[in-house]
């Protein structure tokens, strides 16, 4: 499809299909004349429930820091119309922070909060710089090539949030399938069954078997680990309810796993894409701050929350009914021409970059600095041994329009 012949509704299409996201030009293509022609764009199609398209910057920021207008409840993601019907009739099976509002949003992250600070995750620095060291031993032991996506990006940060959450090594491909199965079940390579929303029904129940067994073990064996945390969490005072405490374990286990995997293989991508960028990283490691924020905006491992206006709202001339759902496109609003500089200009050094892969205001990632840490941790070890790299095949993204990115990169490279 050239870009001239792209109309606004083709457009909105391969923004809310899951194919829209397997072709990255075509998918910023369309993104930036839904920016340019119409940034707060409703949408309706075959199978979906309507909605507002949110594509620039300002538009959905300014949608996140009104939370008390903009409900997580009961739409955060976009689904089907199946989907979505059969929320609005049963509501959540497990709920987790991201579906909830304020207060019972508030009340539920203070759990795990005071976790996610800084001076507690320092403890990790030296868990995540031994899991690096494994990475780095892997390459070194694949002999000059590799799947960077499949054989490096997507363990790393499993094994990082398994080991916090305290769980045994022996799980971790019961997770990783699971969490992929559950952020991608459209993509052949990771649906469990023909009928996705049967297989997404298998998977959940295989998470809420693991975890109700482990909460029961934690609840009898306290120990330091976040688990721990979750099991035994009150709230205002009482325990906190079993569907809750598994939708915690579900979100702290998945939130903090695909998405920075899809991270580092995007990372390690564009990397490849602009040497120079590469080799400017390389020449100065001072940049690592500045260049995890430009991977993290460049791939925008999370493509889009939801939320319900709960009253009529006017947003960008725009009037949003209550009870209407919109759209936030974060991968669009981070190549936003009115807030970056060359926003496809990829930039090691960026400042600043204020981009949204991470959300805005009461729901901002809990795991942020954690992502980052870890993608400091990965790269700044791989990097000074990396003397060259070059595609070895074909990339691949995933057919996925919530959680996605470069889920198979084969390359070629030599150590020093
Ligand atoms: C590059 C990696 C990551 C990206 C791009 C990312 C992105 C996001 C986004 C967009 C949101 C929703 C924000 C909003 O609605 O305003 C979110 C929420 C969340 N993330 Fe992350 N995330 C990443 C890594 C992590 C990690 C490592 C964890 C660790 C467990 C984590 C845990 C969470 C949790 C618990 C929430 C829910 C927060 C709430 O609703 O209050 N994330 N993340």
């Amino acid at each position: 499809m050239s870009a001239d012949a792209m109309t606004v509704h083709q457009a909105q299409h391969i923004l809310y299909t899951a194919e829209g996201y397997v072709d990255e030009e075509l998918w910023h293509r369309a993104a930036a004349l839904l920016r340019r022609e119409a940034p707060i764009s409703w949408v309706e199609g075959p199978g979906i429930t309507p909605f507002w398209a949110l594509t620039k910057h300002q538009d959905i920021l300014e949608v996140e820091l009104h939370n008390n207008e903009f409900l997580s409840e009961p739409r955060c993601i976009m689904g089907t119309a199946e989907s979505d019907a059969k929320l609005k009739t049963d509501g959540h099976l497990v709920k987790s922070l991201v579906q909830m509002d304020d207060p019972e949003h508030r009340l539920h992250r203070n759990v795990t909060s005071e976790w996610f600070l800084p001076k507690n995750l320092a403890k990790l620095d030296g868990r995540m710089d031994e899991l690096a060291d494994q990475a780095l031993q892997k390459l070194r032991d694949f002999g000059g090539e590799c799947d960077f996506a499949a054989d490096i990006a997507m363990q790393y940060p499993l094994q990082v949030i398994l080991a916090i959450l305290g769980l045994p090594e022996s799980d971790y491909g019961t997770m990783l399938r699971l969490t992929q199965e559950m952020f991608a079940p459209d993509d052949s390579d990771f649906k469990r069954d023909e009928d996705a929303m049967a297989g997404l029904m298998q998977t959940l129940f295989d998470l809420y078997t693991y975890f109700t067994n482990l909460t029961a073990e934690r609840r009898a064996n306290p120990t330091e680990d976040l688990a721990s945390v979750i099991a035994n969490a009150q709230i205002e005072g009482n325990p906190m309810g079993d569907m809750e405490t598994i939708g915690y374990y579900i979100i702290a286990a998945t939130a903090g796993h695909d998405t920075t995997s899809n991270a580092m293989a995007g990372g390690m991508k564009a990397l490849i894409d602009h040497p120079d960028q590469l080799a400017r990283l390389q020449a100065d490691p001072s940049l690592m701050g500045t260049a995890v924020d430009e991977i993290i905006r460049w791939t925008s491992p999370v493509k889009q929350f939801m939320r319900t206006a709960a009253v009529d709202y006017d947003l960008g001339g725009q009037t949003i009914k209550a009870g209407e759902d919109v759209y936030l496109a974060y991968w669009s609003a981070n190549r936003d021409e009115d807030v970056f500089a060359d926003p496809f200009t990829f930039d090691v050094g960026r400042t600043p970059n204020k981009h949204l892969a991470f959300g805005f205001g009461v729901h901002y990632c809990l795991g942020a600095m954690l992502a980052r840490m870890e993608l400091k941790a990965l790269f700044g070890k791989i990097l000074p041994h990396l003397a060259s790299v070059e595609y070895a095949g074909e990339s691949a993204l995933t057919k996925s329009g919530f959680v996605s990115g470069v889920k198979r990169l084969p390359i070629r490279y030599t150590m020093r």
